[in-house]
């Protein structure tokens, strides 16, 4: 082999493994480690979101002890519920869609931070371990009442 044909190999080598490293990454942790961005749960027509269940129902709900479950529907402009009471300690599962346009669900203090889309539901969790008030915005501009549409989750002492 020639001198430059080493060169050439000490360069081709690296730039095939390093994608196909990426790809393997990016397969291991979505279907191995089942990571996946929050949303995309499911679908549904936004036309009908609020006659389709679960939204037909917008509440919070108790799973378990310390579990708890938030069905919301994202509309102009408005969450409903748009106040989650939770005593501290819990881990809260927010389900949302939107019913007309595109919408963002961002809750302080948490991970919680997604667009929420016509026909799409979305999911996130979140562990609630302080006491206090947490705004929940809606951080995608979705017309002339965008900034009024904001809630909050009310975590109590134990
Ligand atoms: Cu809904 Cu901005």
């Amino acid at each position: 082999m020639q001198r430059d044909q080493v060169f050439e190999l000490a360069w081709i080598l690296p730039s095939v493994s390093i994608p196909v490293g990426m790809l393997v990454a990016l397969v291991v942790s979505a279907y191995g480690m089942g990571m996946h961005v929050p949303t995309h749960v499911g679908t549904l027509d936004p036309k009908l979101a609020a006659q389709t269940a679960p939204f037909d129902n917008p509440g919070v709900r108790q799973i378990s002890a310390d579990r708890y479950e938030v069905v919301m529907l994202s509309q102009i402009w408005f969450f409903r519920p748009n106040e989650v009471r939770v005593p501290v300690g819990s881990e809260v599962t927010f389900i949302t869609t939107s019913a007309d346009v595109m919408h963002g669900l961002k809750i302080q203090g948490t991970n919680v931070n997604f667009m929420v889309l016509p026909g799409q539901i979305s999911r996130a969790t979140a562990r609630f371990k302080e006491a206090g008030e947490f705004l929940l915005v809606c951080h995608e501009y979705c017309g002339v009442g965008h900034q009024t549409m904001s809630g909050k989750v009310i975590v109590s002492p134990p």
